[in-house]
């Protein structure tokens, strides 16, 4: 598998990133609001594609609201612990080992709501126009896709990385203690690449505070909303 598995699956297994938190994430449920307050799409009985499902904190919880949750992973230590988790709390997730830059055996507009949570971000440029194309080909025509991506706009720290730690392709950082890969957008060339695929209803700019190496670090982030 290419991209960036290693890399995952070694964090995984001594996490400097990544929390390990089992709720779901605070920016899905947002999601989920705006769903069925403005959409009045309600999130039950659906078809769900969580693209990078990591340890099944989204997943799982959405099985648990009553829906069909699929979960991609490239980190076989994530995925286990996804599962297991999904085994504590009852819920069933096909959960399946696999890279999203690569093909998805899943069925043309077979999914109502596809997730992308800080995933694809680790995608070089030629997986990322596959993710792009299985993600339109899978949606329904009336389904929704949630992206949170990593923001470039306004960020020293991203300024700062892009210019010491430059990666190999265009916007990209190396994170060299954990030697990963990460693709940042600003706004405009966020809207040009999923504009081509997707009608995007709302983009907004949120900062988080993340904790690396004992240091916090301010972390930007693109969340878009978007329909096909
Ligand atoms: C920042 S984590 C977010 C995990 C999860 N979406 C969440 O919100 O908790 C990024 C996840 O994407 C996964 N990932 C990265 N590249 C991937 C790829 N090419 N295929 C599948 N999963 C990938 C990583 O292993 C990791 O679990």
């Amino acid at each position: 598998m290419a991209h960036q598995g290693n890399v995952w699956d070694r964090e995984y297994k001594n996490p400097k990133l990544v929390t390990g938190k089992e709720d779901p994430q605070a920016d899905t449920l947002r999601f989920l609001k705006f769903l069925k307050k403005e959409q009045k799409f309600r999130v039950e009985d659906k078809v769900i594609l969580d693209l990078g499902c990591g340890t099944g904190r989204n997943a799982n919880y959405l099985a648990d609201l009553g829906n069909k949750v699929i979960g991609i992973e490239i980190s076989r230590t994530a995925l286990s612990l996804a599962k297991s988790r999904a085994l504590a709390m009852g819920v069933s997730v096909d959960y399946r080992l696999g890279d999203i830059g690569e093909k998805y055996e899943i069925e043309d507009q077979s999914v109502d709501v596809v997730l992308d949570i800080t995933s694809s971000n680790s995608l070089n440029e030629k997986g990322r126009v596959i993710y792009l194309d299985e993600v339109a080909r899978v949606m329904k025509k009336d389904g929704y896709f949630f992206v949170r991506a990593l923001c470039k706009d306004g960020n020293q720290n991203v300024k700062n990385l892009l210019k010491a730690s430059p990666g190999r392709e265009y916007d990209t950082y190396i994170i060299k203690e954990i030697g990963l890969t990460e693709r940042v957008f600003s706004r405009e060339d966020f809207i040009k690449m999923y504009s081509k695929y997707f009608k995007i209803l709302s983009l907004e700019k949120k900062t988080s505070y993340t904790t690396f190496n004992d240091r916090i670090y301010k972390r930007d982030y693109w969340l878009a909303y978007m329909t096909k």
